[in-house]
């Protein structure tokens, strides 16, 4: 699916004061692109993703899937939270399980899609544990399967790795890569690190801390799985650092 994002304009209004977060945010991602949003802390970026989601609503402004208004969220999204948000009364198990139970699929179904989501992020036999017996790591790779559960055509991250570790960050972004770009699906991820930026998108974009516009839209040419030794990797990767200094120091 393709997915454009028209002019948004968001403003929250804490205390009388007004903070403008978003402001005439406009660009559009094609059928099977990968994204990332980069920006400062507090620049807007889960705000902009959840008004994608359907979570909130923009001021003004509209997102497009295939041409039709988003409204409400829907099937057709998988979302990753910031901090994972699985459900702490839940096992894994029924983590897994309660968007495919939402969505109707058979139980038979259910439990198949389950294992093979398991075994994808290296869960199988945790199926018992709740998020709080769990690691980081694997809570945030569950909080990516269960997102992948219904097989949605847009997934729509926040900082999905943030609490990995170096090694397995690594991994799984290998991992997720394959899997997105195996389905096919459309992906917009907010993270905070340059390298993954480089390594997962075909598109960056910089958001200033500024009233929330956007400060590059980086296409990033490269044959994947990407090299990360190649001089041009390191190029792009000086490049988007200079960008987010830029982003930094308020511009
Ligand atoms: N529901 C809300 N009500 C009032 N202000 C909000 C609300 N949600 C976010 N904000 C404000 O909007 C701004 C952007 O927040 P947002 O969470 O989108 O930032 P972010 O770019 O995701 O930051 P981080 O990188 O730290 O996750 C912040 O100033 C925040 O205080
Ligand atoms: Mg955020």
């Amino acid at each position: 699916m393709n997915l454009e994002v028209r002019n948004i304009d968001k403003t929250f209004i804490n205390n009388k004061e007004e903070n403008k977060v978003l402001g005439n945010i406009d660009f559009k991602v094609e059928k099977g692109q990968f994204i990332s949003l980069l920006g400062p802390s507090g620049c807007g970026k889960t705000t902009l993703l959840t008004i994608m989601a359907g979570f909130q609503k923009a001021d003004s402004g509209e997102i497009l899937l295939e041409g039709k208004k988003v409204a409400k969220p829907g099937p057709d999204r998988g979302f990753v939270f910031q901090n994972y948000a699985l459900f702490p009364w839940m096992n894994l198990r029924h983590n897994i399980m309660f968007p495919m139970k939402q969505q109707g699929v058979p139980k038979a179904q259910r439990e198949e899609r389950m294992l093979e989501l398991l075994r994808m992020a290296q869960l199988e036999g945790n199926e018992k544990l709740y998020p709080h017996q769990m690691s980081g790591g694997m809570k945030q790779r569950a909080a990516v399967i269960r997102a992948l559960a219904c097989k949605p055509q847009v997934l729509l991250m926040d900082e999905p790795l943030g609490a990995v570790d170096f090694q397995m960050r690594q991994l799984l972004q290998e991992e997720l890569e394959s899997l997105v770009m195996k389905a096919n699906i459309t992906a917009v991820m907010v993270t905070h690190d340059v390298d993954e930026a480089v390594y997962m998108s075909d598109r960056v974009i910089v958001m200033s801390r500024n009233r929330g516009k956007i400060l590059s839209d980086m296409s990033i040419e490269m044959e994947r799985p990407r090299d990360r030794k190649s001089g041009i990797y390191a190029k792009y990767k000086d490049e988007l650092t200079a960008v987010l200094k830029r982003a930094l120091d308020g511009e």
